[in-house]
């Protein structure tokens, strides 16, 4: 791939309006942009361009069997690109639009194959961030987005990090500051008599089941299973490190990374400790990162990527992470963790 000038607009007041319109105008140019959303940051392209959906996926390196999420601004976006949309998936519009959760809905033909990778269905998201929704009514059409991350590794939740995968490889990135949420948006199949979640977020299945009566979460992925989403089958998250995720009573666990920390050392290996504010002191090692409270999900959340990438940046081998329980918003962050790490470990 061509090594590319890739300009970085850091967003003020000021220049708001003249960003966005240089963003939109490369966009409707079919080319590729980064830009912030309330999740993760985006690598947009126009919605309905083969070839701006080639380049997407060309800078991500990611495999061409896994769809993208279109992204809109208004709810005519909607109509143009869906059909025969249940009425339980205006109920939950109604109730979490704009914001972090992806309808996978039944497709219009207008939707070329390149952004369903084949499949009859589309995901689709109305962003809730302020310049997302500029950006995509400046286009004038939906923008077909992935995570802006090089595939397999943590979605980018600032800029930076962006730059770091996408350099020589974009135009521009839009820089808007850290995402407020640092996970991925919720995906709900929506096709069916009842939701299934295929990927857990911000809007958690306890949100879901106050709007409809039913809804269920898929299995993930066990071994030699069909994947719901392509999604799933592949690795995420990755840090370079080995990621060892313990999961037990919080002591127990402490003790016992305590255990492996002084296991790891005598093998000669640097080694990283993702915990919480609560934990951080039992530790005494160098590469410590704490997420932030345990008890403030929203934080850990916002934290967890950028974190994975610090440990990067340290050169460290292994992790060893604590882990949250798997509830509300922890569904979501357990999920990451757990595709980040090489094994979860039962204490
Ligand atoms: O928060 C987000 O969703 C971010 C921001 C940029 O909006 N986007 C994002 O896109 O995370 P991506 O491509 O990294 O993840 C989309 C996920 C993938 O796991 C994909 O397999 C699944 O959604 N997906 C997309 N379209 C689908 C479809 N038609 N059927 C099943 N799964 C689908
Ligand atoms: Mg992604």
């Amino acid at each position: 791939m061509s090594n590319i000038n890739t300009e970085v607009i850091k967003l003020t007041e000021e220049n708001f309006k003249k960003s966005i319109k240089k963003g939109a105008e490369l966009i409707r140019k079919e080319e590729v942009v980064a830009f912030p959303t309330e999740t993760v940051y985006g690598l947009g392209g126009a919605g309905f361009s083969p070839l701006a959906i080639r380049k997407i996926f060309e800078a991500k390196g990611r495999p061409q069997d896994n769809p993208l999420i279109l992204h809109i601004g208004s709810m005519e976006m909607l109509d143009d690109i869906a059909t025969d949309i249940r009425d339980y998936v205006y109920l939950l519009m109604e109730k979490f639009w704009p914001g972090p959760i992806t309808f996978v809905l039944n497709k219009k033909s207008v939707v070329p194959m390149e952004v369903s990778a084949g499949l009859t269905t589309v995901g689709v998201r109305f962003p809730s961030e302020r310049t997302a929704q500029a950006l995509i009514l400046e286009a004038g059409l939906p923008i077909a987005a992935p995570s802006a991350n090089t595939s397999g590794k943590p979605s980018p939740t600032n800029a930076e990090a962006v730059f770091e995968d996408m350099k020589g490889r974009i135009p521009l990135i839009l820089d808007g500051g850290q995402t407020d949420i640092g996970i991925e948006s919720t995906v709900l199949l929506s096709t069916g008599e009842k939701p299934i979640i295929l990927r857990p977020g911000k809007v958690s299945y306890e949100d879901i089941r106050e709007v409809v009566a039913s809804v269920e979460i898929s299995a993930g992925l066990k071994q030699g299973e069909k994947p719901m989403s392509p999604g799933q089958k592949y690795r995420h998250y990755a840090p370079k490190a080995d990621m060892y995720l313990f999961v037990g009573k919080f002591n127990d666990v402490a003790s016992r990374i305590l255990f492996e920390e002084a296991r790891w050392e005598l093998e000669d290996k640097k080694i990283g400790i993702l915990c919480f504010d609560e934990t951080r002191e039992r530790y005494s090692s160098e590469h410590v990162i704490s997420l932030g409270s345990y008890f403030n999900r929203e934080e850990v959340s916002r934290n967890l990527f950028n974190s994975l990438r610090d440990f990067d940046k340290l050169g460290v081998d292994v992790i060893l992470s604590e882990s949250v329980e798997e509830k509300g918003i922890g569904r979501a962050i357990f999920e990451r963790m757990r595709r980040a790490a090489k094994e979860v470990v039962n204490v």
